[in-house]
């Protein structure tokens, strides 16, 4: 998968991009990020990227000519451009799904006080990671791009994300790990048992009683 990203400030992605899952994923070419400072694509001879709003009001707002530029510049046939802003459909695990079957995305990171109404007509959609404000779309296009990465077949074991939680509307169900007693606490019998039908419906079991006690929205939808 390409993963194209328009952001004014590319150096935020230095580390997040360059550890752990997303780090293997890039080096076995399972996906390929690019970041574009849309800076560079100012006619401006400052390099302007922002102005003042019509009609008045505070703050600069993001122009047209740079983002339009630099999409005209990348967009692929394939390409789906996204664009992340407050005012986006709520992220979820199933969207995560949805876009990472795609050949090529290409997320926009709005910033300062928003960007020319505009821009939206060159977006095929539009997220917010969820209802609160950010600086700008950086650290929400960091969480896209993770949640997807891990997602493309041969990044992780597929069984490691067929439990995750909410597939199927559930959380996942508790684990533990060596030492069977720790400060007290013991790890449940059941897990210890080598019964795997037993150790199956445990684990149904307690993760229908997590998602009611934590996250009932869950299970009604
Ligand atoms: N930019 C600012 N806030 C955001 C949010 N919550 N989600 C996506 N992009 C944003």
């Amino acid at each position: 998968m390409k993963i194209d990203i328009l952001s004014l400030f590319p150096d935020m992605f230095n580390d997040v991009f360059n550890e752990s899952i997303i780090k293997r994923a890039k080096e076995e070419k399972l996906v390929d990020i690019k970041i574009h400072n849309f800076r560079d694509y100012s006619n401006d001879k400052h390099n302007k990227v922002d102005d003042t709003p019509y009609g008045g009001g505070c703050g600069m707002v993001l122009t047209c000519q740079p983002i339009f530029d630099c999409i005209d510049d990348i967009k692929t046939d394939d390409a789906k451009v996204i664009l992340l802003t407050p005012d986006g459909k709520t992220y979820n695990q199933s969207v995560a799904y949805d876009l990472s079957k795609e050949k090529h995305i290409i997320l926009i990171c709005g910033h300062y006080e928003g960007f020319d109404e505009r821009i939206r007509s060159i977006c095929d959609l539009e997220i917010s990671i969820g209802d609160y404000v950010l600086t700008g779309g950086e650290i929400a296009a960091m969480a896209i791009v993770d949640s997807i990465t891990r997602l493309i077949p041969g990044v992780i074991e597929e069984e490691s994300h067929l439990n995750d939680s909410f597939n199927n509307n559930r959380l996942d169900y508790p684990t533990y790990t060596k030492p069977r007693v720790f400060r007290g606490m013991e790890v449940p019998e059941v897990l210890i048992s080598g019964d795997h039908k037993k150790i199956d419906e445990y684990r149904k079991i307690e993760a229908e009683k997590k998602t009611i006690e934590k996250r009932p929205d869950l299970i009604e939808k």
